[in-house]
C-alpha cells in the first residue's frame, strides 16, 4: 500500500479546517480503486494523528463530479473466486469512513457536483451535507439500475438517516437520481447553495456552529425514525414491501432489489457494525452474479459507446438543426415537434389542414401544461417552447428548414408525394428523414432527387418518454446524412442506434417474434392469463397479448402480407408462423382488431380501459389441461428476439453489438436483466454453447425457427462472445 494519498489532497488553513480535496490525478473522474482506498486509509491516519490541530473537516471535489462511484471496470470483472477481495476492499473503505465520522470533529460534504452511489455515501459519512446547485448535478443511489446495492454503507447510512421506509423507497429501491433541490426537499442533503462560494461558507459555518459533531446514530438514546421491523406497528406494515418489490420487478430476475430489502431489514436490526457487514456480503453476491454483469455492460458500457458516437462516421464536422420541418401532425409528428422544440429547435409542424396542424401543437400544449403544474418546468420555459412551434398546411412555410422529419400515414406514394412537394422550399443541403416503422429506406428515397441525404429516423411512441431512436442507412444514404442524422439525435438528447436498411429494420422486426411468439401460445392451446404472465416474469415491461392490442392485429397482417409479397416476388418462400392463423380467426371470425377496435385478445370499456382478457380466447383456443414448462414459455420469447438478432448481424442490418443491446432494452422492450438481446445469450447459463443446445431444445419441441443461426453456432464452438470489442 502507498503511504502517500494519490487521489485526496490534504489542504488545511490556519483556522484548522481541513479541506479534503477528491482529486484522482488519472482519470476526469473520482471512483472507488486502489488507488482512493489507499488514499483513504493515509488520510484517515493522518487525521486521528493530527487530530488535535483539526477543528473540522470538509470533503469536496476537484472534478466537474463531486465523485463517481465504484469503478464499474472492475466490478464488472468481479467473480466468485474474486468476490472475497471486493469484499475487503469494501469493508476497509467502510471501516475507514466510520474512522473520520467518529473522529469527534465535524465533517461537512460540500458537494459541488453529482454524488451518486459511492459519491453520495461518502456524503453520508459526513454530518451535514450541502449541495452546489448546479445544472445537471444529480444525487442519489442509482446501483440498484445496475443489479447492484450500495456497498459502501449506503445502505446502513441511508435506514438510519431516513427510515426504512423512505431510504427504500425514496433512494433505494428505484435508484432515483435527484437535483440538489429535490435531495433537499427528500432529505437527502441538508442545505443547498447557489455558487461555489457559498458552498464553503455554508461548510464552515456547519463547523463553527457545531465543533463537537456527531452523526445521529452515534447519540445516546438514537432509534431509527419510522421504527424498526422489531416494532409491531412497523411490522404490521412490512407486508407492504415485498408487494412493492413485486410490482417493481414484475417477478422477473432482478436480485438486487431483493438483496436491498434483506440488507436494509436485517441491517436495523443489529448494531452499526453488523449492518455494514451484512450490507457487504448482500453487495458482493450482487457483484459477483451474472445480472449486475449484463446491466453495467448494457446500462453504462454499451449506452456510453452508443451515445458517444461509435457509429458516426468520423470526419463529418458536427452540426446543429437550427429549424425543422415536421410532416404529419398526427400522433408521431406531433410528438416529434415536442421533443425538438424541447431542445430549442424551430419547429415547422406541416399536416393537410391548419386544423390536424393545430391539433398536433395542442399535443404540445397539453405536455408543457403538465410539465408546469408539476413543477418541472416554469411557464415562462413551456411557453418559449411552444412559441418555436408553426403548425401549418402551407408547404411554402418549410422555407429555411434545414432537416425534415416526415411522419404522415404508412404509405409509400404519399411519403414519396410529400417529399416532392417541399424539396425544393427547404434548405437546398436539408437532411430528408422518414419517420417510417417499417418500410424499406432505399425505396422511399427514390422519391427524392437527393438520395445521398434521404435517411430513416425511426422513433417511438410515445415520443417525449421513449429515449431511443433507430436511424436506418439505406443503400445511397451518405456519410454526410448519417452524421448529421446522428448529431440530430444527440441534439434532441435521444440514444441513436444505426442499423442498414431492410424491411423492419431492426426493432419492428423483432419485437414481431416476441408478439408471435405469444400469440402461437395462445392458439397452441395455451392458457392465455399464463401467457400474459410468463412474459411479466421474464421482465418484459409490456405483457404481450395487451401489446398486440395496443398495437392492432390488422398492422402485423398488413405488415406480414407486403413481406410475404416482396419474398415471394424475389423468388422465397415465405416461413408462415403459426401465430398468423391466430390473428386471421381473431380479425376475420370475430371482428376483434384490438383497442383501437373496441376489442381484442382483451375486451375494453368505453373509455378505452381494459376490463380482462376476452373469455371467448378459452373457449375457441384454449385447450384445458394443455401445458408446456413455464420456463419454455418464456424462452420461446426471448430466444425468438435474440435468434433473429443474431440473422440480423449476420444479413449485416446490424453491425454493432451494442447498438443490438441497447436497441432491444430501450426500444422494444427487452428485459433489462439480460442486458440486452445479445447479452443474454453471452450470459445465458454454458454461455454461447448452451445457449445454441437450448435453442435446439426448443427447436426440436416447437418448430425450426429456434434452429440457431450459423453465425451463433459457429462463435459457439469457437468459445466466443458477442462483443464489438
Ligand atoms: P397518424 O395517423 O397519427 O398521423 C399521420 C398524420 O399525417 C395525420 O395527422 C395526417 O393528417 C398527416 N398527413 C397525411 N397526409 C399528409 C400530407 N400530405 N401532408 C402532411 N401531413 C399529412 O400516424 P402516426 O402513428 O403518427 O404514424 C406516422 C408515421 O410514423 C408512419 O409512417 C408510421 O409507420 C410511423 N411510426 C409510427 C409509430 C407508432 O407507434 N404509431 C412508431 C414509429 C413510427
Amino acid at each position: 500500500m502507498s503511504t502517500q494519498s494519490t487521489t485526496i489532497r490534504w489542504e488545511q488553513d490556519r483556522t484548522g479546517v481541513v479541506t479534503l480535496v477528491l482529486d484522482d490525478p488519472s482519470q476526469s473522474a473520482n471512483t472507488m480503486n486502489q488507488a482512493f482506498r489507499d488514499s483513504l486509509a493515509v488520510i484517515t491516519d493522518r487525521l486521528e494523528a493530527e487530530k488535535d490541530s483539526i477543528r473540522g473537516i470538509i470533503v469536496t471535489s476537484a472534478k466537474k463530479t463531486f465523485f463517481a462511484g465504484g469503478d464499474l471496470r472492475d466490478l464488472i470483472r468481479v467473480t466468485p473466486e474474486t468476490a472475497q477481495d471486493l469484499f475487503d476492499g469494501g469493508m476497509a473503505i467502510k471501516r475507514n469512513l466510520r474512522r473520520i465520522e467518529t473522529l469527534g470533529k465535524p465533517v461537512v460534504a460540500a458537494i459541488n457536483g453529482a454524488a451518486l452511489g459511492g459519491g453520495y455515501e461518502i456524503a453520508l459519512a459526513c454530518h451535514h451535507r450541502v449541495a452546489l446547485d448546479a445544472p445537471g448535478s444529480k444525487i442519489g443511489c442509482p446501483e440498484v439500475t445496475l443489479g447492484l446495492l450500495p456497498g459502501g454503507g449506503g445502505v446502513v447510512r441511508t435506514v438510519r438517516l431516513l427510515g426504512i421506509a423512505d431510504a427504500l423507497l425514496k433512494v433505494l429501491l428505484q435508484g432515483t437520481q435527484y437535483n440538489p433541490r429535490r435531495a433537499l426537499q427528500n432529505g437527502l442533503v441538508d442545505d443547498v447553495a447557489a455558487t461555489p462560494d457559498e458552498l464553503l461558507a455554508k461548510a464552515r459555518a456547519f463547523i463553527d456552529a457545531n465543533p463537537e459533531s456527531q452523526q445521529p446514530w452515534d447519540k445516546p438514546g438514537y432509534r431509527i425514525p419510522g421504527g424498526t421491523p422489531a416494532n409491531p406497528r412497523f411490522a404490521a406494515n412490512l407486508p407492504a414491501f415485498p408487494a412493492n418489490l413485486r410490482k417493481q420487478t414484475g417477478g422477473a430476475p432482478y436480485p438486487a432489489p431483493r438483496n436491498i430489502l434483506a440488507a436494509a431489514v436485517e441491517g436495523s436490526q443489529v448494531d452499526f457494525e453488523t449492518a455494514q457487514v451484512i450490507e457487504a456480503r448482500y453487495f458482493v453476491e450482487l457483484a459477483a452474479g451474472q445480472t449486475s454483469k449484463n446491466m453495467i455492460q448494457a446500462f453504462f458500457f454499451d449506452l456510453q459507446a452508443v451515445n458517444s458516437g461509435a457509429n458516426r462516421p468520423g470526419g463529418v464536422e458536427p452540426r446543429r438543426v437550427r429549424r425543422v420541418a415536421v410532416l404529419g401532425a398526427g400522433m408521431m409528428g406531433a410528438g416529434i415537434a415536442y421533443s425538438c422544440a424541447r431542445a430549442g429547435i424551430d419547429v415547422v409542424l406541416k399536416d393537410v389542414t391548419q386544423e390536424a396542424a393545430l391539433k398536433g401543437k395542442g399535443y404540445s400544449e397539453k405536455l408543457c401544461a403538465k410539465a408546469v403544474s408539476r413543477g418541472r418546468t416554469t411557464q415562462a420555459k413551456a411557453d418559449e417552447l411552444l412559441a418555436r412551434i408553426t403548425p401549418t398546411a402551407d408547404p411554402q412555410d418549410v422555407a429555411g428548414c434545414d432537416a425534415v422529419i416526415e411522419a404522415v400515414f404508412e404509405n409509400p406514394e404519399l411519403k414519396h408525394k410529400v417529399f416532392q412537394e417541399i424539396q425544393h422550399i427547404v434548405e437546398p443541403d436539408a437532411l430528408l428523414c422518414s419517420n417510417t416503422s417499417t418500410l424499406p429506406i432505399t425505396a422511399l428515397a427514390e422519391g427524392v432527387e437527393r438520395q445521398a441525404d434521404f435517411i430513416g429516423l425511426h422513433f417511438f411512441s410515445p415520443v417525449d418518454k421513449m429515449p431511443l431512436v433507430e436511424i436506418i442507412k439505406g443503400e445511397r444514404t451518405g456519410e454526410q446524412a448519417l452524421a448529421r442524422a446522428f448529431d440530430l439525435v444527440r441534439q434532441i438528447k435521444k440514444t441513436p442506434i444505426v442499423v442498414n436498411d431492410s424491411r423492419g429494420f431492426f426493432t419492428s422486426r423483432v419485437i414481431g417474434h416476441f408478439i408471435n411468439e405469444g400469440v402461437a401460445m395462445v392458439g397452441e392451446g395455451v392458457e392465455p392469463a399464463s401467457v400474459e404472465q410468463a412474459a411479466a416474469q421474464a421482465g418484459y415491461p409490456a405483457k404481450v397479448l395487451s401489446l398486440m392490442d395496443e398495437l392492432t392485429l390488422t398492422l402485423p397482417r398488413k405488415i406480414r402480407n407486403e413481406s410475404r409479397r416482396a419474398v415471394e416476388e424475389a423468388g422465397g418462400t415465405w416461413p408462415t408462423h403459426p401465430a398468423e392463423a391466430v390473428i386471421d380467426r381473431m380479425v376475420d371470425e370475430f371482428g376483434r382488431t384490438g383497442r383501437s377496435g373496441g376489442a381484442g385478445f382483451y375486451d375494453y370499456d368505453e373509455s378505452g380501459k381494459r376490463t380482462g382478457l376476452w373469455p371467448g380466447l378459452r373457449e375457441h383456443f384454449t385447450k384445458p389441461g394443455y401445458e408446456i414448462p413455464f420456463r419454455d414459455m418464456q424462452e420461446r420469447m426471448l430466444f425468438s428476439e435474440a435468434l433473429d438478432t443474431v440473422k440480423l448481424l449476420e444479413e449485416g442490418v446490424l453491425t454493432s453489438v451494442a447498438d443490438a443491446n441497447i436497441g432491444s432494452i430501450f426500444g422494444i422492450g427487452f428485459p433489462g436483466w439480460t442486458g440486452g438481446v445479445l447479452q443474454y445469450i453471452n450470459g445465458y447459463e454454458g454461455g454461447l454453447a448452451g445457449f445454441v443446445a437450448r435453442a435446439r431444445e426448443l427447436a426440436e419441441r416447437y418448430g425450426a425457427r429456434f434452429e440457431p443461426p450459423a453465425l451463433l453456432v459457429e462463435k459457439a464452438e469457437k468459445g466466443e462472445r458477442f462483443t464489438d470489442a
